[in-house]
C-alpha cells in the first residue's frame, strides 16, 4: 500500500530483533515505499533467527555486525555497497542496550565498566557507523541518517538510568556529525524521540507498564506506535525532508510539550 515515497532509494537498517522492533516495522514500511534494503544486527541477535523472516519479506540480505566493532562495520558497508552496486541513501540506527539496567544496578551505584559499554553500544556506535560511511564515501548526496532516542535525554525519568546519558550523547553526536556531513556531502542526520513502545529494549526499563500508561495519559494524541514511528522514519528518508538536519524530532503525540492533561488531573483527584 505504499506511495513509492522511497522509489530508487537504498539503505541499511540496524536493529530489527523481532516483529515488535521499531527497525522491523521500518524495514517493512521502507520496502513498501519502494526502497532496497540491507538488514543488520549483532551476531548474537542473528542467532535468534527471527530476522530471516523479515529478510524474506523485504527481499534483503542480512549482514551481521556488532555496531561497536569497526572491522564489522567496514565489512557491512563494503557488503552493502557490493549489494547495491555503489553508494546508498539512508541508514537507520535503531540500537540501544544498557548493561546497568539489564543487571539491575541503580544509577547512583553505576558500574563504570558496564557504563562504558552502554555508551559505546547506544551512542558512540552512531559515530562509528557515520565515520565508516564517511571514510568509505558510502552515502549519496542528500542522504539521510536517523537514530532513535528518548526524551530522558532532556528531562529526568529516573528509571531510565544511564540510558538518559547515552541518549544525550547520541543526540550530541547527531548534531556534531550532522554539521560535518552536511558541509561535506549534504547528508542530513537527525534523531527521532519516540514515545515509550512495547519492544524488547523498551520493556527492559523498570516500571515500564506504569510508565507507558502515564505517557499515554500525558499525550494529547496518545502514545505514538512503532508503526507510526516507521512512517515518520520513511518520511525522513524521503526527498520531502531534505533541509531537516541536526534536529531532535519529537514523535510522541505531543507529550514533550504538555504540562498536564485532564486525564492526569482526573487520576490525581481520585
Ligand atoms: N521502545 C521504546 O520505548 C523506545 C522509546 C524511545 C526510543 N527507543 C529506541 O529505539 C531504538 C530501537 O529499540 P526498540 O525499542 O525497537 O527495541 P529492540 O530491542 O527491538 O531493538 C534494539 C536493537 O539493538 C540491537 N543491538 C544491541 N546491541 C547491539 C550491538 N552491539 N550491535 C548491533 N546491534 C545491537 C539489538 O539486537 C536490537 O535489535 C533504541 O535506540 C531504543 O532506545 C525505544
Amino acid at each position: 500500500m505504499g506511495n513509492n515515497l522511497l522509489k530508487g532509494k537504498k539503505g541499511i537498517i540496524f536493529g530489527a530483533l523481532d516483529e515488535k522492533s521499531i527497525a522491523w516495522k521500518t524495514a517493512m514500511r521502507c520496502y513498501e515505499e519502494g526502497a532496497q534494503l540491507v538488514l543488520t544486527n549483532a551476531p548474537v541477535a542473528l542467532r535468534m533467527g527471527e530476522i530471516n523472516k523479515l529478510a524474506e519479506a523485504v527481499k534483503a540480505p542480512v549482514i551481521g555486525a556488532d555496531v561497536t566493532n569497526m572491522e564489522d562495520l567496514k565489512n557491512l558497508i563494503e557488503g552493502s555497497m557490493k549489494h547495491f552496486g555503489g553508494s546508498f541513501d539512508f541508514i537507520l540506527h535503531s540500537i540501544g542496550m544498557s548493561l546497568n539496567v539489564r543487571k539491575g544496578k541503580h544509577y547512583t551505584e553505576m558500574n563504570y565498566e558496564w557504563n562504558q559499554k552502554t555508551l559505546d553500544i547506544s551512542a558512540m556506535s552512531l559515530h562509528k557507523v557515520l565515520r565508516t560511511a564517511w571514510d568509505m564515501d558510502a552515502l549519496n548526496e542528500w542522504g539521510s541518517v536517523v537514530a532513535l532516542t528518548y526524551i530522558a535525554a532532556q528531562r529526568v525519568f529516573p528509571d531510565y538510568n544511564e540510558m538518559a546519558d547515552a541518549k544525550a550523547l547520541l543526540e550530541s553526536v547527531t548534531r556534531m556529525f550532522g554539521y560535518y556531513y552536511g558541509v561535506k556531502k549534504k547528508v542530513r542526520i537527525n534523531t527521532i524521540s519516540q514515545s515509550p513502545t512495547r519492544t524488547t529494549a523498551g520493556s527492559g526499563v523498570k516500571g515500564f507498564d506504569g510508565f507507558i500508561s502515564y505517557a499515554e495519559k500525558m499525550s494529547p494524541l496518545g502514545n505514538a506506535s512503532a508503526e507510526d514511528c516507521a512512517n515518520y522514519i520513511a518520511l525522513m528518508f524521503s526527498d520531502y525532508t531534505r533541509m531537516v538536519t541536526m534536529q531532535n524530532l519529537f514523535h510522541d503525540g505531543g507529550f514533550s510539550f504538555t504540562g498536564v492533561t485532564g486525564a492526569v488531573i482526573e487520576q490525581m483527584e481520585k
